[in-house]
């Protein structure tokens, strides 16, 4: 034999070895995961048939309750990753309760879903490498977008409600003059919040408003050192919103101030409502908004499905991208 030869069959044991290794282990039930339980999932209720075949097929496998798992997702060591991937997920968004959301929280939920889609985050890309089949298609990703226009189309301007308009941009100064009673829940109106650091904007044109995401110093902070897993206690944010008026020449600008919303993180003192402490205050005249049971339930129903974010919609990426 010849010392070509010697070398290449050296370099052929230890793969082959590994091999034989992986085939041992799949028939050791000690060292499988513990599989997850898969219980077929309900269709989304008051959606229609082709919208849930599509977020079944690409996202229910670690979205609900049902993982149509194929043989190669149960090959150990594989199967570690797969099972922590469906765990995860679920923990995350569990389209498996979406009967016990109300209408606004689903159309957020669908919202939320095709973001994510689009921004090439979901489904995951390892996920997408084995079970290309699943991976939503330009067509699927156009039957969603189009749905879910129809499903909350985009309010048309209503006169009625604007004042003028220079008056509603400049109504956050006005509103220092007037005095702001606190919420139900004894959360005090925050003046400074304007002076934070902006992170975030978002158009909803479901209900036509427009809104600033703005947040403090140590929710800055968290965000720059990555401590936002679950963010500091005292870390606040604040979200402002406008009426947007859709102008004849279809552009859009903010019209009557609208409402500012305050999160903020206390996990000890905000205990029973997901560790943050929910206010709103409502209209240029700033009236706290609803009673001390509606800003618990209302917003944490809301804000529940972000468990992953520690309840906050914004992405942190944002804020860096800004800088
Ligand atoms: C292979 C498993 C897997 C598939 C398939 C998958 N996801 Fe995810 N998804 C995850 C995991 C794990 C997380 C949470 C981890 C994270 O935030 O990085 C997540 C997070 C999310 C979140 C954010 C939830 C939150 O609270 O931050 C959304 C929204 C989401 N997925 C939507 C989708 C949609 C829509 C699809 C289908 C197009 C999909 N996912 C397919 C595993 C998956
Ligand atoms: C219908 C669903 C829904 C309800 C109810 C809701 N929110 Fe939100 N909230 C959102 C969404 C979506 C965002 C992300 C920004 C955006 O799109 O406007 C958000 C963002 C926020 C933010 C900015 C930080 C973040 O998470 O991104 C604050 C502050 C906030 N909400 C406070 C509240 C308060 C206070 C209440 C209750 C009075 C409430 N929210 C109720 C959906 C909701």
């Amino acid at each position: 034999m010849n010392h070509q030869s010697v070398k290449m069959k050296r370099s052929l044991y230890v793969p082959l070895v590994l091999f034989a290794g992986i085939i041992v282990l799949q028939f050791l039930p000690f060292v499988r995961a513990d599989s997850v339980q898969s219980v077929p999932a309900k269709p989304l209720a008051g959606v229609p048939e082709e919208i849930n075949a599509i977020l079944e097929k690409s996202c229910f496998d670690c979205h609900s309750s049902q993982s149509n798992l194929s043989w190669y997702d149960k090959i150990v060591p594989l199967d570690y990753f797969v099972n922590g991937h469906i765990a995860k997920g679920r923990a995350a968004l569990d389209f498996s309760k979406w009967d016990s959301l109300e209408n606004p929280a689903r159309n957020n939920l669908l919202y939320y879903s095709l973001n994510k889609i689009l921004e090439g985050e979901m489904p995951l890309k390892s996920y997408s490498y084995i079970h290309a089949d699943n991976k939503p298609t330009e067509n699927d990703i156009a039957v969603l977008k189009r749905y879910l226009t129809e499903r909350t189309p985009r309010k048309a301007f209503d006169p009625e409600l604007v004042l003028d308009s220079n008056e509603n941009l400049n109504s956050p100064k006005a509103v220092e003059k007037i005095i702001v009673a606190a919420n139900a829940n004894g959360i005090e109106y925050i003046p400074e919040y304007k002076d934070w650091k902006l992170i975030s904007f978002s158009d909803r044109f479901d209900n036509a408003t427009m809104r600033l995401i703005y947040a403090n110093d140590i929710a800055v902070k968290a965000i720059e050192e990555n401590r936002v897993k679950p963010w500091p206690d005292g870390a606040i944010f604040a979200k402002a919103a406008w009426k947007s008026r859709s102008n004849a020449d279809g552009t859009l600008s903010t019209g009557e101030f609208f409402q500012v919303e305050f999160m903020i993180k206390d996990a000890q003192k905000f205990k029973s409502s997901l560790g943050w402490g929910w206010a709103r205050w409502r209209g240029k005249d700033l009236k706290p908004y609803g009673g001390k049971a509606i800003l618990t339930t209302e917003c944490t129903n809301c804000h529940k499905p972000l468990k992953e974010n520690d309840y906050v919609f914004t992405k942190p990426f944002l804020l860096k991208n800004l800088n």
